[in-house]
């Protein structure tokens, strides 16, 4: 890419649209207010640390206007943006039990899955956050949309991304070709192409994984952490810990840097934490388009047949060399 040149979001998915004519202008369309919704809870997140003084959720403030959570403000963002939008037929998200259907969009192509706001409880702290979304087509647009349409494997993914509000804020996703990443310029309010055609490093030497649970994880999983931290100078070992506790940041990281994140399953909660519409299948497909895999410890992450939408799945996602390896140990330890 030429240093001196400046592409906006915007003027790529033009350019894409141009290259693939399939990018139909209805899936740019629903980019646009992506893009507005990164802008608004961006501007929402970055004034996090002044609710004691704006007021807190359930409080009322001086215009007497009840205050919301910022994971309630970001769901209604995403919500409001898509029923004027009229693309989606529907949205599931994370924050809401029930499919959220866009008023009089019955004719929409797309079903949208979101996780609003990712990283919620690190609000407080000022750590990173984001928001994560992933696009599918319904399977036919003769009939209405059931929950077939929506239990739709990953693989079926038309686009997925994630919005990091971090020291920059940043708009990364993929359609299939590659992955991208745009950084927000506030003073033109204009994300910016910074991180083009994004490949994550086949080994790493970072591991992220939760490790009070320990002694929970399947043996296999104990062992490969237990080698993580083993001292080998050649194999860069021991690798460094690293984490968070906002999936979004971990992943970023490591995807930029080389690693592994890994969300096992427990003794007490076999499936884990993470819930495979609205986190593992976005995360898979962009990690995979990276060249890094994601993997459940029985299954390729984007196979999963989804049963529920709220559905939870162990994960293992990052450097390629070190997923296998840790499933390679899961699987000898079985
Ligand atoms: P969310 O804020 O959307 O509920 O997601 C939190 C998730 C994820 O971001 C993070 O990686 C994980 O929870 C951390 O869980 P632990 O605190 O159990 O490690
Ligand atoms: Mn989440
Ligand atoms: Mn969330």
């Amino acid at each position: 890419m030429n240093q001196n040149t400046l592409i906006t979001l915007n003027q790529f998915i033009s350019d894409q649209q141009n290259k693939f004519p399939f990018v139909k202008g209805t899936l740019s369309k629903i980019f646009g207010d992506l893009q507005l919704a990164a802008k608004m809870i961006n501007r929402d997140v970055r004034k996090a640390g002044l609710i004691d003084i704006l007021g807190n959720f359930g409080e009322t403030n001086v215009q007497g206007e009840e205050q919301k959570k910022l994971d309630v403000i970001s769901n209604d963002v995403f919500m409001r943006l898509m029923d004027l939008s009229g693309a989606c037929v529907c949205v599931v998200s994370e924050e809401d039990e029930h499919i959220h259907w866009c008023p009089g969009a019955e004719d929409g192509k797309y079903i949208l899955a979101i996780d609003p706001l990712d990283g919620s409880s690190n609000i407080d702290v000022n750590a990173s956050i984001g928001s994560i979304f992933s696009i599918y087509k319904r399977l036919s647009p003769d009939k209405p949309v059931d929950h077939e349409d929506i239990l739709q494997k990953g693989v079926n993914q038309v686009a997925a991304g994630y919005i990091i509000y971090g020291t920059a804020t940043m708009f990364v996703y993929t359609t299939g070709s590659g992955v991208n990443g745009f950084t927000l310029d506030d003073s033109i309010q204009e994300f910016c192409l910074s991180h083009a055609d994004i490949k994550t490093p086949s080994m790493g030497s970072i591991f992220s994984v939760n490790e009070g649970n320990l002694k929970e994880f399947p043996e296999g999983v104990i062992k490969y952490i237990d080698y993580c931290k083993g001292e080998n100078k050649d194999e860069k070992r021991p690798y460094s810990a690293r984490y968070i506790g906002s999936l979004i940041a971990d992943f970023h990281r490591n995807l930029l840097k080389g690693g592994i994140y890994m969300y096992p399953g427990t003794t007490k909660a076999p499936n884990g934490k993470l819930r495979l519409l609205y986190e593992c299948n976005p995360m898979a497909f962009l990690v995979e388009q990276a060249g890094g895999k994601a993997h459940s410890g029985s299954q390729r992450i984007m196979e999963i047949q989804p049963e529920t939408f709220h559905q939870r799945v162990p994960v293992f996602i990052g450097s390629g060399d070190m997923v296998d390896h840790v499933i390679g140990m899961m699987n000898e330890n079985k």
